[in-house]
């Protein structure tokens, strides 16, 4: 086994017990990191507690996955808890090897899909660092890597599910994967199929299978033949046709309109709609043998209001791509508009407005609020979004339940208005301090006292950092997310006492 780095700590394990776990990971070829270093982290325990739970959510915002062991009489613990805090899996303790080889291998199926995940990123065609993207595409590439089965990505329109399938496409195919051996994508668009040729766009047909049918002419399915194939808009295929869509799909075996010879076709299934399926089949208007044909793993693409963290990210990436070269700085008023407004159309709809501001830019300086259109500029007394949303209000009943104090609470709002403006204000203490209504020298001093990173830390793309040693007694664990709070925000230092 390949070695792999993951961060450790123990939550009330005896110090024995801890020396113990740890030698036999080292000798599985875990080899235990600082949290830098790591991108997996692994919280053994030995009780369930709030604060256990706590410690794996900040753990969760921190690294990619966190692996919760449970040792002792934690391992009766329900396990949903942990998931729920944010832990990727679980795992019982026991000496014979068998826990240490379970937690080996999941650390090395994660760092392969991280490298997966991480080359598709790197070709820059899919944007977005928000948490939800960043699963998201974990488990795309998790079921397209290691499955053969369906895929069925829905979702608002506008949301990248397109772009997704062709991530899947090219990692179905990606060396050492075997499976197909074309990382082509082959498109149906059902939206678009005329009713008297959607069988031929599927099966082909053969000269003079119909009136107009001049030359015998391949489908979808033969050209998909050792690739993927994507089902755009499934939803909108014919009814009459679902039952022999539903055929080449399960035996991989379809009939070209015109001839009696079966024709065999193997391809990688990806289907994508914005439509709610399940409501179709419910209302008949979609099969249900079908349904379950291509629904063998099902993703939802967030929309944008879900991931806001993305649209400045994805702003800058479509701004550079028009302009062809590296992007301007967007002023301070532009980014805040972007990142407030409403996006009905998604990303799509982000790219239309990106595309409208840059022409409009002169191409030299910031882009400022004068290239944003006047139709798109925010017009009335509405002013910005409603505030509280939905979200915070979703988030602050979330920390209620987990027991958080108010005192708890207002802190750390508090501190994470902080962060969020210093973050607009790329690591700027005035404009930040102005922004809040605060004085510059209480942030100085919050920053003194270490509970907010310093202005080095607000370059771009910089993730929240975590210092945690895991030997000792306290773990420190440093600017880290917690579930329950918004999720660009990060927050100070949390003391945990574990053990
Ligand atoms: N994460 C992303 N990074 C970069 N570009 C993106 C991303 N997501 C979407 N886009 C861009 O937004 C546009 C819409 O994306 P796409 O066509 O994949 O959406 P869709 O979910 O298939 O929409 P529809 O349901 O309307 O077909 C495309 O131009 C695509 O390149
Ligand atoms: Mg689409």
């Amino acid at each position: 086994m390949q070695p792999c780095t993951a961060w450790f700590c123990s939550y009330r394990c005896s110090p024995s017990l801890e020396a113990e776990i740890r030698a036999h990971l080292d000798a599985a070829g875990v080899q235990i990191a600082a949290a830098e270093e790591s991108p997996f982290g692994i919280v053994c325990f030995a009780e369930m507690s709030n604060e256990l739970l706590s410690l794996v959510r900040t753990a969760a915002g921190r690294f990619s996955r966190v692996m919760a062991v449970a040792t002792g009489a934690a391992t009766a613990v329900p396990a949903w808890h942990l998931l729920e805090a944010g832990a990727a899996d679980t795992v019982c303790w026991d000496n014979n090897g068998v826990a240490t080889r379970q937690i080996g291998g999941k650390l090395m199926r994660w760092s392969e899909i991280d490298g997966l995940v991480h080359a598709a990123l790197s070709e820059g065609l899919l944007v977005g660092h928000s948490a939800a993207w960043q699963s998201l595409l974990r488990r795309i590439v998790e079921a397209a890597a290691y499955s053969t089965a369906p895929i069925l990505l829905t979702g608002e329109s506008g949301t990248g599910k397109e772009l997704l399938a062709r991530l899947v496409s090219k990692v179905t195919a990606s060396p050492g994967n075997g499976r197909m051996p074309r990382r082509e994508l082959v498109t149906v668009d059902c939206g678009t199929l005329a009713p008297e040729l959607s069988g031929s766009e599927f099966f082909g047909h053969e000269r003079g299978a119909f009136t107009g049918a001049y030359l015998a002419r391949d489908g979808a399915f033969a050209l998909a033949d050792g690739a993927t194939l994507l089902l755009d808009e499934i939803g909108e295929i014919p009814l009459p046709l679902q039952p022999h869509i539903l055929r080449c799909i399960q035996e991989g075996t379809y009939k070209r309109l015109g001839s009696n010879v079966w024709q065999k076709s193997t391809f990688r299934l990806v289907s994508a709609t914005n439509a709610d399926l399940e409501e179709m089949v419910t209302a008949r208007r979609f099969r249900l043998d079908l349904y379950y044909r291509v629904a063998g793993c099902v993703f939802r693409t967030p929309p944008l209001r879900d991931r806001r963290e993305d649209i400045l990210p994805l702003a800058i990436h479509f701004l550079g791509k028009l302009l062809g070269r590296t992007p301007p700085e967007l002023d301070s008023h532009l980014r805040d508009y972007l990142v407030n407004r409403d996006y009905p159309g998604n990303v799509r709809e982000l790219y239309q407005l990106i595309q409208r501001i840059a022409a409009r830019y002169s191409g030299s300086g910031p882009i400022t609020p004068g290239d944003l259109p006047e139709e798109d500029r925010p017009v009335g007394p509405g002013g910005p979004r409603a505030w509280p949303s939905e979200g915070f209000m979703r988030s602050i009943s979330e920390a209620v339940l987990l027991g958080t104090s108010l005192k708890q609470i207002s802190k750390t709002a508090a501190e994470t208005a902080i962060l969020a403006a210093m973050e607009s204000e790329r690591g700027n203490v005035k404009r930040a301090a102005t922004r809040l209504g605060i004085t510059d020298r209480a942030i100085q001093a919050r920053r003194a006292s270490g509970r907010l990173p310093g202005k080095e830390n607000y370059a771009p793309k910089t993730e929240p950092g975590v210092d945690a040693g895991g030997s000792g007694n306290l773990v420190e664990i440093d600017r880290v997310k917690e579930t329950w709070t918004p999720h660009s925000a990060r927050l100070p230092s949390i003391r945990l006492q574990t053990a």
